[in-house]
């Protein structure tokens, strides 16, 4: 995995958005992985300014979210996709067409998430990937465990998962669904580039564990030293565990 590190999480979500802006000025047409969770919200930021500061045509671009709470409707203000259009999709011109999310009030979980399976192989495979990282080396919503799913699936969320997005549910974390819907390992590892960005020192230890780490399931983030073109993009709070640290940029 290559790794970049920027003095504050404000220089790391400059720097990919300026990345992101840069990817779709290239490709009009790219299709884009997206993550939700309180580390992306500077990057949204920036990315809806420079978007605009350079009139970027967003209208051909695809978008598709990592996952969704079960039991939470599109509507719901406490959906993932409620805080994406607050963050992002309110702000750009991405065609509603193209926005992809997983349906949390499915009845029908296994034909949902091979419905989304099917959506990004039609859409041909996600061009770039973005990613958070949760404090247990959550990715997506794979949680650590004995083994992980490869496709899209029903997760259960661990208590500290749950806690950590209590935030989203009137700071309650019993109010913060027991499931969710994730893409799965293999999905994520098959898009063509990811970027994962983590900052802040409660994430030092896991990046550590991810990047220098044995792969194990046990911290699901690790499996990413599998694909030939990650990246993980950190502050110098989340780099301070790495025993090896590249130059800051
Ligand atoms: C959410 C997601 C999760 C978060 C992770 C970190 O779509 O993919 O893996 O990225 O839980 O969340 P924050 O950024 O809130 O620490």
């Amino acid at each position: 995995m290559r790794i970049r590190i920027f003095a504050t999480p404000a220089a790391a979500a400059r720097g990919l958005a300026a990345e992101v802006v840069g990817a779709i000025a290239a490709n009009p047409r790219l299709v884009l992985g997206l993550a939700t969770g309180r580390t992306p919200v500077p990057f949204y930021r920036q990315l809806v300014a420079r978007c605009r500061a350079v009139d970027l045509d967003c209208s051909s671009i695809t978008t598709f979210n990592l996952d969704e709470f079960l039991g939470i409707g599109a509507d719901d203000r406490r959906s993932y996709r409620v805080f994406m259009e607050r963050h992002l999709f309110d702000h750009v011109d991405v065609s509603s067409r193209r926005i992809h999310f997983l349906n949390g009030l499915s009845r029908d979980i296994e034909a949902e998430c091979r419905r989304y399976e099917r959506a990004i192989r039609r859409a041909g495979g996600i061009d770039l990937q973005i990613l958070g990282l949760g404090a247990n080396g959550h990715i997506g919503f794979n949680e650590p465990g004995a083994s992980l799913i490869a496709r899209t699936h029903r997760v259960r969320l661990r208590p500290a998962t749950r806690r950590a997005n209590a935030g989203i549910f009137d700071g309650r974390a019993t109010a913060v669904p027991r499931e969710a819907l994730s893409m799965g390992m293999a999905t994520i590892l098959h898009t063509r580039r990811i970027v994962l960005l983590a900052t802040g020192a409660s994430k030092a230890r896991c990046v550590a564990q991810a990047v220098e780490g044995p792969l194990t399931t046990r911290v699901p983030a690790s499996l990413l030293q599998l694909h030939g073109n990650a990246e993980i993009w950190l502050d110098r709070a989340a780099a301070r565990s790495l025993s090896r640290l590249p130059a800051a940029p």
